[in-house]
């Protein structure tokens, strides 16, 4: 009740416990009103681990993967997956695992999530200060993509659907191209981050941008000035 009561104190609180390393199911979900997006709900991710899998292997073994299946994917594994794209890699800095021209860091992450164990069905906006998950909209990839026209039918199929959105007016300057090359540089970067830390985590994933991005973005209700360059689905491999 109390934290309903002053949901603004409790987000900062939630905010500012950045080393939980549970597994996941303890999601700590404050409701918030959020300007612009229509509902929010906090969600902090469990710290990124550091596994052995080499990055040697994981560039050996990424492929693009289309037949993906559930279950939908836990806190922890959206946690990897996050933070291999956005995250924050030195504490306290702002700066992340993928560089950033003038460190202006133009991206926003969203994921479309079905329903886990630990986590409601939605879409989440990624924020990598504090590494926690905003839920922005109602929805799962089936009902938010699943009626868009000429959608490829295996991305609404799968448990989660990584948005990577840029906002190149965050770049100084008047050369618009050259705004819009270097938000497509990093989004390249980021996606291939996550890519391999799919591979690292045992997952299947495809970059799928011969979609309606507009639609996506309607559909998702990403805001205005957010310019979806990819979309990454991911999932586990079916058998
Ligand atoms: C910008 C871009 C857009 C892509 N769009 C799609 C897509 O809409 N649907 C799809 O199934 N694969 C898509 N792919 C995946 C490519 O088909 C795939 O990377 C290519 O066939 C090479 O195979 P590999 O990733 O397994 O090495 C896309 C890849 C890139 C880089």
């Amino acid at each position: 009740m109390f934290l309903l009561a002053l949901p603004l104190i409790a987000s900062a609180l939630v905010a500012q416990d950045t080393n939980i390393n549970t597994q996941d199911a303890s999601a700590r979900v404050v409701n918030i009103a959020q300007d612009k997006q229509e509902t929010s709900s906090v969600i902090k991710l469990p710290a990124p681990s550091l596994g052995s899998f080499t990055l040697e292997k994981a560039l050996r073994e990424r492929q693009s993967i289309r037949n993906l299946t559930g279950p939908a994917l836990n806190l922890a594994t959206l946690s990897q997956l996050l933070w291999s794209a956005q995250g924050e890699n030195r504490a306290g800095t702002g700066r992340r695992t993928v560089p950033s021209a003038s460190a202006r860091y133009p991206l926003e992450l969203y994921v479309i999530v079905a329903k886990s164990e630990s986590l409601p069905e939605g879409v989440y906006k990624y924020s990598s200060k504090d590494h926690t998950l905003t839920k922005t909209k109602d929805g799962n990839p089936e009902t938010l993509l699943g009626s868009i026209e000429r959608m490829q039918p295996w991305i609404p199929k799968s448990p989660a659907v990584f948005i990577f959105a840029g906002v190149s007016s965050r770049f100084p300057g008047s050369d618009a191209m050259r705004k819009e090359t270097d938000t497509a540089w990093e989004s390249g970067a980021a996606a291939q981050a996550m890519l391999l830390a799919v591979v690292a985590n045992g997952l299947g994933a495809t970059v799928a941008n011969g979609v309606n991005l507009d639609a996506i973005h309607t559909a998702t209700g990403l805001l205005a000035e957010e310019k979806i360059s990819v979309i990454i689905p991911v999932g586990r491999i079916a058998k």
